[in-house]
């Protein structure tokens, strides 16, 4: 039997996050990762889907440590976060280099649904000259994205708003990047980001797509979140990110505001 998990963590201490099959014997399985991953003190399954506002599956312990907060590493920074408690992937590493290697010197970035912190994070690593805004609307999230700022010394380089996009973006001023990680229904704020644009800005919007390449899908949905607001744009960029469900999958649409 194949059994999908993500451990997040450190080599001091780790959590491993499981999709139990059902009918499976949790506690065998835990105690097999525990064995082979002697820096996983927490063994965790979840019990749901996603669920909204916070995108946070429910979970219980099956053994170990019930204190599952820690410190994970990646790419040459740390994020401190609960999983129980916060979204966070760490499969989405490499999609959060690509990203930060894109920001340019003196670029105002908006990092929206911005959880713990970690594209901010990636973003002022690379680019020191970027002046970098998130907002988020899960409290214990923006927390951590604060505690994270500072064990990462980057203080004074990130600013973090906690509550809804369409509430608090509007407040903030305009933005040469903007990116929206939330990939089940960010398009239904694309008009918040359009707003928010200054012209020639590049938005960086997350969708869930049924075809592997050029997601005509999602393009479709930009195009009319476009012409709804009267934004002339072009769509200059689409990456795959990772597999999302069977036949779909997590995808990047780049879009020029023209
Ligand atoms: C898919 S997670 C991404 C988190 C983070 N960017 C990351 O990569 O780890 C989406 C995040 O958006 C937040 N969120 C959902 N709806 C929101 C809204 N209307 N305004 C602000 N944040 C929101 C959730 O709490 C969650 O932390």
């Amino acid at each position: 039997m194949r059994i999908a998990f993500d451990i997040v963590g450190s080599r001091e201490k780790a959590v491993a996050v499981v999709d139990m099959p059902e009918g499976s014997d949790e506690m065998a399985i835990a105690k097999e990762i525990m064995g082979r991953y002697k820096h996983v003190k927490s063994v965790i399954a979840k019990e749901s889907g996603r669920q909204d506002p916070y995108r946070l599956y429910n979970f219980h312990i099956i053994t170990g440590d019930q204190n599952t907060e820690v410190l994970h590493k990646e790419h040459g920074y740390i994020l401190k976060l609960d999983p129980q408690k916060v979204y966070f992937s760490p499969r989405e590493a490499e999609e959060r280099a690509r990203i930060a290697k894109k920001v340019k010197r003196g670029e105002r970035v908006l990092v929206m649904f911005a959880g713990v912190g970690p594209y901010a994070i990636a973003i002022a690593k690379a680019q020191p000259k970027a002046d970098i805004v998130c907002v988020e609307i899960n409290p214990k999230a923006v927390e951590y994205a604060d505690e994270n700022v500072q064990l990462n010394k980057l203080v004074g380089r990130i600013k973090n708003y906690v509550g809804d996009v369409r509430e608090v973006v509007p407040k903030i001023g305009k933005f040469n990047r903007i990116i929206m990680p939330l990939p089940e229904s960010a398009h239904l704020f694309l008009d918040t980001a359009f707003a928010a644009a200054v012209k020639g800005a590049i938005i960086h919007l997350y969708g869930i797509s049924e075809y592997q390449k050029g997601f005509p899908d999602l393009e479709a949905l930009v195009k009319s979140a476009a012409t709804n607001v009267g934004k002339k744009i072009r769509i200059i960029g689409r990456q795959k990110v990772l597999p999302f469900a069977p036949y779909r999958w997590k995808a990047r649409i780049d879009i020029k505001v023209l």
